[in-house]
């Protein structure tokens, strides 16, 4: 009779077993004594991986110097000022320092205080992970457990003396970076979103995974120990803080639609512009603080040289897409407590360039580099994968352009980080290096 209750039980067991949502491990679950400092795992053992996270901005997020001044000079008093923005006083770290995070360590010892907090996201952040909550990654809404078992996507033959290793097919998805990220505002916009351009593009249909670019496979050891395998995954984690990385991400090409002219005739130069490089838009992830632009510069045989301003394509909000003479960011003045702040230069670069961005706007629709005080966005006028746009540029020749050939070069450039916005803020210049993307130039010549 018992017996046969219980089987008549059993489905709805299994039924809420299964249906009881797993959730994201939150603030109080664990503390830093639970967690591997990342010189445990790097000194002896994965001492090549240890390296190449030491110097990639995973070992420094919440270090660096542009991260340690927007959290705590914009981010924490705007979260005391301001209700609705109140759970980023905690949710940056959620991402840029989880264990601190967890820990209840919020806002943890400044990055001069040499705390726990400085390990960022370490070894045994990603490592412990083994899954997130919900449907979509995002938020750090990742699911953790601690201990002597690591997750990894191999599990070699050999036992490491120092843990179990767990099998994780998890480690080898998009989803498993996306938990970071993918990031949404308090006031539910996507202000990040590279894993979900990712799923959206060619790559996600070839199944080339950020790991295939961002942590890329050669034949070497994993560990000091262990054995050398032809597809060991380098933790490399090279972005925007790389040149390298960033430089040949777009390919330009530039030709006129005439190749003989006199003075005061009309020359049409068409730009075109391939992502080759990026598996997600580019810009993507800071897109709130990163400025990609179209410079276009003639010079004629006596070396004076013409700056063309580009073509207006005439769509919405095209006004954000071309360098203008325009104030922005004013909200800072919140957690700066300047309530007459009127802001500073927009773009910081010649006047009539094109710029490849999505405007981020506060609450009172103004842009903004401050992510998290994001009410809405505006055009999306970014680079997506491997997509080519088209742009021209109209050139009036002037009657006194001299005699010979002309040479027209278009180049891309990027920053990390608006020039006007970093002086304003003191972010040390190193974070509004101008990287050359790509150039190309052409020729027509001018008769008399
Ligand atoms: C096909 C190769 C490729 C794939 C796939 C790829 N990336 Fe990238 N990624 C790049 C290149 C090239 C850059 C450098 C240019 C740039 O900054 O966008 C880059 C830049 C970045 C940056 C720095 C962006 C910035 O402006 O700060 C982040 C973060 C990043 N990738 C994360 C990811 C994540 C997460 C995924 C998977 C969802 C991914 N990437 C997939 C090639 C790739
Ligand atoms: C941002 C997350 C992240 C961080 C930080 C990180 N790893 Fe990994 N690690 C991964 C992922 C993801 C994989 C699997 C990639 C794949 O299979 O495509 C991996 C793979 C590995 C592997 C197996 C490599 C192989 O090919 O067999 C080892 C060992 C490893 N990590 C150790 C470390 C150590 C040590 C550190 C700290 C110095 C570290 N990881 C930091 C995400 C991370
Ligand atoms: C626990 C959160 C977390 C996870 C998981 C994570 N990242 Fe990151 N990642 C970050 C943070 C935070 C930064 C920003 C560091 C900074 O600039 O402050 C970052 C930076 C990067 C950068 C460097 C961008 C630059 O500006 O140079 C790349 C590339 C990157 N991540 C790729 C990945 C890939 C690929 C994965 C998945 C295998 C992944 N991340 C998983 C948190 C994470
Ligand atoms: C959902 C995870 C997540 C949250 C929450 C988050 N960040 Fe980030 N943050 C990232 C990732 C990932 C990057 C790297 C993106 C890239 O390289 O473009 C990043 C980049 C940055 C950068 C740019 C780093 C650079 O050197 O260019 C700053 C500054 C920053 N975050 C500060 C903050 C502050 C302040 C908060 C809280 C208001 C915050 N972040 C909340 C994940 C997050």
């Amino acid at each position: 009779m018992l017996k046969k209750l219980l089987h008549s039980l059993l489905p709805f067991f299994i039924f809420f077993v299964t249906i009881i949502p797993q959730e994201a491990t939150k603030i109080g679950d664990f503390t830093y004594d639970d967690f591997e400092k990342p010189e445990y795992c790097g000194t002896s053992c994965h001492t090549d991986f240890y390296q190449q996270w030491k110097q990639a901005m995973m070992s420094q997020a919440y270090t660096h110097h542009w991260d340690e001044i927007e959290y705590f000079k914009l981010a924490v008093p705007h979260a005391e000022r301001d209700e609705k923005v109140a759970e980023v006083k905690e949710g940056c770290n959620g991402c840029h320092t989880p264990i601190a995070y967890i820990s209840g360590d919020n806002p943890p010892p400044f990055p001069s205080e040499n705390s726990r907090a400085n390990e960022s996201v370490s070894c045994d952040v990603c490592h412990t992970i083994t899954g997130f909550a919900g449907d979509i990654p995002y938020n750090f809404n990742y699911i953790m457990s601690p201990g002597k078992t690591k997750y990894s996507s191999r599990k070699g033959d050999i036992d490491s003396p120092a843990h179990q290793i767990v099998r994780s097919e998890f480690h080898k998805t998009t989803e498993f970076c996306g938990i970071c990220h993918n990031e949404k505002s308090p006031y539910d916009i996507w202000v990040k979103s590279t894993q979900l351009e990712w799923k959206e593009g060619p790559y996600a249909e070839e199944n080339v995974r950020c790991q295939d670019c961002h942590m890329t496979k050669a034949e070497t050891k994993s560990a000091t120990m262990g054995i050398t395998y032809p597809d060991t995954k380098l933790h490399l984690f090279h972005g925007a803080h790389d040149p390298g990385k960033v430089k040949g991400t777009i390919e330009v090409r530039i030709h006129p639609d005439i190749r003989e002219v006199e003075p005061g005739d009309v020359v049409k130069l068409t730009v075109a512009l391939f992502n080759q490089k990026t598996g997600h838009k580019f810009p993507t992830g800071s897109v709130e603080d990163r400025i990609v632009w179209l410079h276009v510069e003639a010079e004629d045989s006596e070396g004076n040289t013409y700056h063309l301003p580009v073509d207006k394509k005439g769509f919405e909000g095209e006004e954000y897409t071309i360098a203008a003479d325009v104030l922005a960011y004013q909200d800072m003045g919140v957690p700066l407590d300047m309530p007459d702040f009127k802001g500073v230069q927009r773009d910081a670069i010649p006047f009539g360039n094109r710029i490849f961005r999505m405007p981020y706007f506060d609450p009172q629709g103004r842009m903004t580099i401050q992510q998290w005080n994001t009410a809405s966005l505006g055009v999306d006028y970014r680079f997506g994968p491997r997509e080519t746009k088209i742009e021209t540029f109209t050139f009036n020749l002037p009657y006194e352009i001299a005699e010979g050939k002309v040479k027209v070069t278009a180049t891309i450039n990027y920053q990390k980080l608006v020039t006007s916005v970093g002086k304003f803020l003191e972010v040390p210049d190193e974070e509004m290096e101008v990287i050359k993307v790509g150039e190309h130039s052409t020729e027509f010549t001018v008769f008399y």
